[in-house]
């Protein structure tokens, strides 16, 4: 791959005589919407690796069963693999996306137990967000919360195990409109949401309002998590 033409090698072969505009080069090429970044102040002749993608979420679960079958609706998942004790699931090109360890007689964590809030999923358009609300509210799944974050527009679940998945799809088509959205005096009042009744939000959609219209968060001044009172 070439980097303001020069190979990435290249340029990062480069880095090792602390040219700063070298650095910018290399920060450039690995974070193309951040400007000034320094790829590693520690090892600056090396690129420093990340991940390329999130694999998968394992979890362990008394409701073994419940579980599979709740995550396997929700995200219209197929069986990579199953036994009584473990299950994979996946929903797209990914051998798995879920696990399931079948735990009997595994306590459920305390109220108050430090770990994760909630895990993310984005979806294509709010046609798509709308239909798997409207599909999953027909199987009796309800979302706990949903909210306008203003950079996305949200629909909070839980699963059997407690667990909070949010289900969104992005407001914004670029990262530099969500970036100059985060420094607004709407998102520095409120980095929280406003919230919104997703049957309205589905039959606003399917009158045929614009999607741009209908991912528009409205101000609504100034909230704190305080007021969140669906964080577990
Ligand atoms: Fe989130």
């Amino acid at each position: 791959m070439r980097v303001n033409g020069g190979k990435e090698s290249e340029v990062i072969a480069q880095c090792g005589k602390r040219s700063s505009a070298t650095h910018e080069k290399i920060a450039a090429f690995r974070f193309p919407h951040v400007s000034g970044v320094c790829v590693s102040p520690t090892f600056p002749s090396q690129s420093v690796p990340s991940p390329k993608k999130l694999a998968h979420v394992v979890m362990r679960t008394p409701r073994y069963t419940e579980m599979v079958n709740f995550y396997r609706t929700v995200f219209n998942a197929s069986t990579a693999f199953e036994n009584e004790s473990l299950t994979f699931l996946t929903y797209d090109d990914e051998h798995h996306r879920f696990a399931f360890l079948n735990a009997p007689g595994l306590a459920d964590p305390a109220p108050g137990t430090a770990g994760v809030h909630h895990i993310a999923f984005t979806y294509d358009s709010i046609g798509e967000l709308v239909v798997t609300y409207e599909r999953l509210a027909e199987g009796g799944i309800h979302p706990v919360w949903c909210t306008n974050h203003g950079t996305t527009t949200s629909m909070y679940y839980r699963d059997p195990d407690g667990t909070q998945l949010e289900l969104q799809v992005d407001n914004f088509e670029t990262i530099e409109e969500i970036e100059r959205f985060l420094t607004t005096q709407d998102f520095m009042e409120n980095p929280i949401g406003v919230d919104f009744d997703p049957a309205v939000l589905a039959s606003r959609f399917h009158s045929g309002e614009p999607e741009e219209a209908l991912k528009r968060r409205t101000p609504m001044g100034p909230r704190s998590f305080d007021e969140t009172v669906k964080i577990r």
